[in-house]
């Protein structure tokens, strides 16, 4: 419905609806910094290989530079009619330096243009995150240090199991965290490469440097296929993966908050500035904060599964499709980035009630399996033991007993064995006979602890 800078070929406007649908500006303008950034080093090139003249070059380098401060003084006018960020900034560069503008898009197309600059904003993004992830990892080992000596019962099935440290068990978060920061850091390296020169979608007939534009925007390497270059965006869909991983990990720390402040486990507090209340009931504090890290989740997987599903079925090469990547991947962003700075608070503040979990952990015959390991080191074979701790279990249950009642006499009942020595029997104990790599043992554990602070001052 107005002067469109692809015209010329159109005899009549575009229907204002279809404007609508067409138009990416409304997201896409998130991009603009990028689109500048790329374009000031396609333009540098241009002039350096002799495509466009010197002066025009300058005109182009300065008009940017003028657009850039006025989109950073929120200045700048995204209109509607512009489509999309790439012409709005041509749009406003020929208002600005005149016919010399129309010089700027030599040797490039929308198409390796929007992928740089979705490239480039992604490399920025995956930054931010990984610094987020970084002071997560910082606050869980605080927490960790602070809990070398707090006991808990370990799960299975979320039945209890066998006692662990809470060191032990906040450390198990910390290994997770350093495996998305591994895959963000291998994703990088993909996302870091040039796709500029490959034009439309078949390479350009200008003598471009392709390398030399790689450079400029300090990027590892340019793409290798032209076709791919303009139509990949596995590099959105692995971040995207990455997010949803990670998202995974928060989410099942967040569950565990949500179940270990409940008046049923009563493990943990959740300081007051992290929770909420309820507008009804007056002695409500809610676990808002952790179930909002939990459901939003589901919105990163969303857009993991919503983007994957607009790819699947694209031929090569571009398609407007690919304009469905943004918004999906800015959500999942801004999901994260907000989570990643409210965690790092709220997870030094909580309150663990050591106490309640000291009793929890020694409950429920939780040393059974410590049990039938004494009696395999005075010689029974473990599926011997197994049994046979499991009748004594059997034994204490319908006698309202645990281990510790029972008389010597019952013990002999069971094995001669337990009469004559019965092992150690404490939480403690337990939890000190698994100095094994990997175990909850408190030296392996200040050791893990260790190497995961260490680790964390090289990120
Ligand atoms: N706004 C478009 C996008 O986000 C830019 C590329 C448009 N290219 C085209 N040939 N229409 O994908």
């Amino acid at each position: 419905s107005s002067f469109k800078l692809w015209g010329g070929r159109f005899s009549k406007p575009t229907d204002r609806l279809v404007d609508e649908l067409n138009a990416s500006i409304s997201f896409d303008r998130r991009l603009a910094y990028h689109d500048i950034l790329g374009s000031l080093a396609h333009v540098q090139m241009l002039a350096r290989q002799g495509i466009i003249p010197e002066i025009d070059a300058v005109a182009i380098v300065e008009g940017l530079g003028i657009i850039l401060r006025e989109i950073q003084q929120g200045e700048f006018e995204f209109r509607l009619e512009d489509e999309d960020i790439h012409l709005s900034v041509e749009r406003r560069l020929r208002e600005l330096i005149g016919p010399a503008a129309g010089r700027l898009h030599t040797a490039r197309s929308r198409n390796d243009q929007v992928a740089l600059d979705l490239r480039l904003w992604t490399r920025d993004a995956i930054l931010v995150v990984s610094k987020g992830i970084s002071e997560v990892v910082q606050a869980l080992l605080d927490l960790a240090g602070r809990h070398r000596e707090t006991v808990m019962p370990g799960y299975t099935h979320l039945q209890r199991a066998q006692p662990v440290l809470l060191a032990h068990h906040l450390h198990a978060y910390v290994a997770m965290l350093f495996r998305d920061l591994e895959r963000l850091r291998d994703l990088y390296g993909r996302v870091n490469r040039s796709p500029l020169g490959s034009g439309a979608l078949a390479g350009v007939t200008y003598p471009v440097d392709r390398q030399y534009v790689a450079d400029l925007l300090a990027m590892d390497g340019i793409c290798e296929n032209s076709l791919d270059a303009v139509s990949d965006r596995d590099f959105v869909l692995e971040f995207l993966a990455a997010l949803s991983l990670l998202m995974t990990h928060l989410s099942r720390l967040a569950e565990e908050l949500i179940l270990w402040s409940t008046g049923e486990f009563g493990f943990v507090e959740i300081d007051d500035a992290y929770a909420t209340g309820s507008s009804i009931m007056p002695q409500k504090k809610n676990p808002d904060v952790a179930e909002l890290i939990r459901a939003k989740t589901g919105r990163v997987l969303g857009h993991l599964t919503g983007l994957a599903t607009v790819l699947k079925g694209l031929p090569l090469a571009y398609n407007k499709d690919l304009q469905e990547d943004k918004e999906g991947v800015f959500d999942a962003f801004d999901t994260v980035a907000l989570i990643l700075q409210v965690l790092p608070p709220m997870l030094r503040t909580l309150r663990f009630r050591t106490d309640r979990m000291a009793e929890a952990a020694a409950g429920s015959f939780s040393l059974a399996t410590d049990l039938a390991d004494h009696l395999v080191r005075q010689g029974m074979p473990f599926r011997e033991a197994h049994e046979l701790v499991g009748r004594v279990v059997a034994y204490c249950e319908a006698h309202k007993k645990d281990f510790p009642d029972l008389t010597p006499a019952e013990w002999s009942q069971f094995h001669p064995l337990l009469a004559e020595s019965r092992p150690p029997l404490t939480v403690w104990d337990a939890i000190r006979a698994r100095e094994i790599p990997g175990g909850t043992g408190p030296g392996q554990v200040s050791r893990a602890l260790e190497q995961a602070v260490a680790r964390l001052a090289e990120e």
